[in-house]
């Protein structure tokens, strides 16, 4: 690896980047804040301020239809001025590749039992889902924390938000995984139409079943959905699914390895770890923010111009491509003291772990309720724990560089 800053060269789908892409970042966020990549035709943003900055771009100068995640062998093919939207009839496929109104028609018709007040309800259903869930794990002694702590709670919440049955949801949590798996170079989405297909039917017979029950508006996912007009049109049951994947996905993929991460830094350290646990209740709330910051796994997204728009003192043409790399913004010193430390109760003025703008995250909500359950009665429950570090697994992947496996040695319970 040379990165030596004269003949530095950048690309995150680099094996040395998709290796350990941090010291990457530090040249980067120094000495090319603004790095162009000639081959994908895009810009590549690092530095907490530009990103934030970026993110708030409007009026669909940034769109996604290219997607947020952007598979290489689609980077390398350039653009000929701005793309345009997919098309809206005869089928409507996933929202996030419009711009406004279509995105914020469809984000708003689905979104109201994602929002504060309906989330805290949930608050008691995901405590004894947790509860249960190391009822079940904490006698074996050893399990992933990523996988069968993490991932199974996510998405049973996940399964209870759509009234998918629970028994479906370790096979859900396996097919989201398997759709979101790189191919074997780490270049981009396997998208085999197969698994696509699989995970549509996991919703789209419950959207079919509400139709013909007649929506009353009291489960927005997806009466919301039904009653939505987009240019006029009524949605199809498998329209809806599509447009609903998001929320299937996003609401497993990320939360699971982050905190199982987090709970790998506090296992490290223990003086932090005994400032955690001081005031449970209290200082959950905290340390789950600075997991959010030091452990996200998500690297980067994209967003292509529509039209020439300066970032970061750079002119952007039309076609071109612009992608923030988060956990680039996330460990930049200008904006955190001791960046690439872990320190559970830091200041977090301004926080870009849920994106910012337009694409912000739709389960920023109970992504933190969540992570604040799990870390409580986690912490709760196990005395000590370790994580076996030999046994830590990161997939190979440009866009995920998150612990997907990470087995847990519980050494002692609480009284
Ligand atoms: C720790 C957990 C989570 C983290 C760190 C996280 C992070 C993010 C980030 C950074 C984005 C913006 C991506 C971009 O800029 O293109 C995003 C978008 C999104 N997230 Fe999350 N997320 C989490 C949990 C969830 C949950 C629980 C849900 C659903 C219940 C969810 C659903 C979504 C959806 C649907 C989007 C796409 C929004 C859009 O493009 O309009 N996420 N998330």
């Amino acid at each position: 690896m040379n990165l030596a800053v004269d003949d530095f060269v950048y690309d995150p789908f680099g094996k040395e980047e998709m290796r350990n892409p941090l010291p990457f970042y530090e040249i980067l966020r120094e000495h090319h804040p603004v790095y162009y990549i000639e081959a994908y035709d895009t810009f590549v943003l690092s530095r907490f301020q530009d990103v934030w900055d970026f993110l708030t771009v409007g009026d669909n100068a940034f769109v996604t239809n290219e997607g947020s995640v952007i598979n290489r062998a689609d980077l390398l093919k350039h653009n000929d001025g701005a793309t345009s939207d997919p098309p809206t009839a005869p089928f409507l496929g996933t929202h996030l590749a419009f711009g406004a109104p279509v995105y914020e028609q469809v984000r708003q018709a689905h979104t109201r039992q994602l929002r504060p007040g309906s989330v805290r309800k949930l608050e008691p259903f995901v405590r004894s889902l947790v509860r249960g869930r190391l009822d079940q794990l904490l006698p074996k002694g050893r399990f992933d924390l990523v996988h069968e702590f993490g991932g199974i709670i996510s998405v049973s919440t996940i399964c209870h938000l759509f009234h998918i049955p629970a028994d479906q949801a370790g096979e859900l949590l396996d097919t989201i995984n398997a759709v979101t798996a790189t191919d074997e170079e780490g270049h981009g989405f396997a998208r085999d139409p197969r698994l696509q297909k699989k995970m549509l039917e996991f919703i789209r017979p419950l959207v079919a079943a509400r139709r013909e029950d007649g929506p009353d508006g009291s489960w927005n996912l997806v009466d919301g959905m039904i009653d939505l007009r987009v240019e006029g049109r009524e949605l199809s049951d498998l329209e809806i699914a599509a447009n609903l994947t998001c929320v299937l996905v996003g609401g497993t993929e990320t939360l699971p390895k982050v905190i199982g991460h987090g709970l790998w830094e506090l296992a490290r350290d223990p003086e932090q770890l005994a400032e955690v646990r001081d005031n449970l209740e209290v200082n959950a709330a905290a340390a789950v923010e600075e997991m959010l910051r030091y452990c996200g796994p998500a690297q980067w997204f994209g967003r292509t111009a529509r039209v020439e728009v300066e970032v970061a003192g750079r002119v952007v043409e039309p076609g071109q491509r612009v992608i923030y790399l988060a956990q680039a913004a996330n460990r930049d010193p200008r904006e955190f003291h001791d960046a690439d430390r872990f320190i559970w109760n830091r200041e977090i003025p301004r926080t870009l772990a849920f994106g910012r703008g337009q694409h912000f995250c739709v389960g920023v909500h109970l992504a933190r309720l969540e992570a604040r359950v799990i870390v409580e009665e986690f912490l709760s429950a196990v005395a000590e724990y370790e994580i076996d570090a030999t046994e830590a697994v990161r997939s190979p992947s440009s866009f995920q560089w998150g612990y997907s496996h990470l087995p847990v040695v519980i050494t002692g319970v609480a009284e």
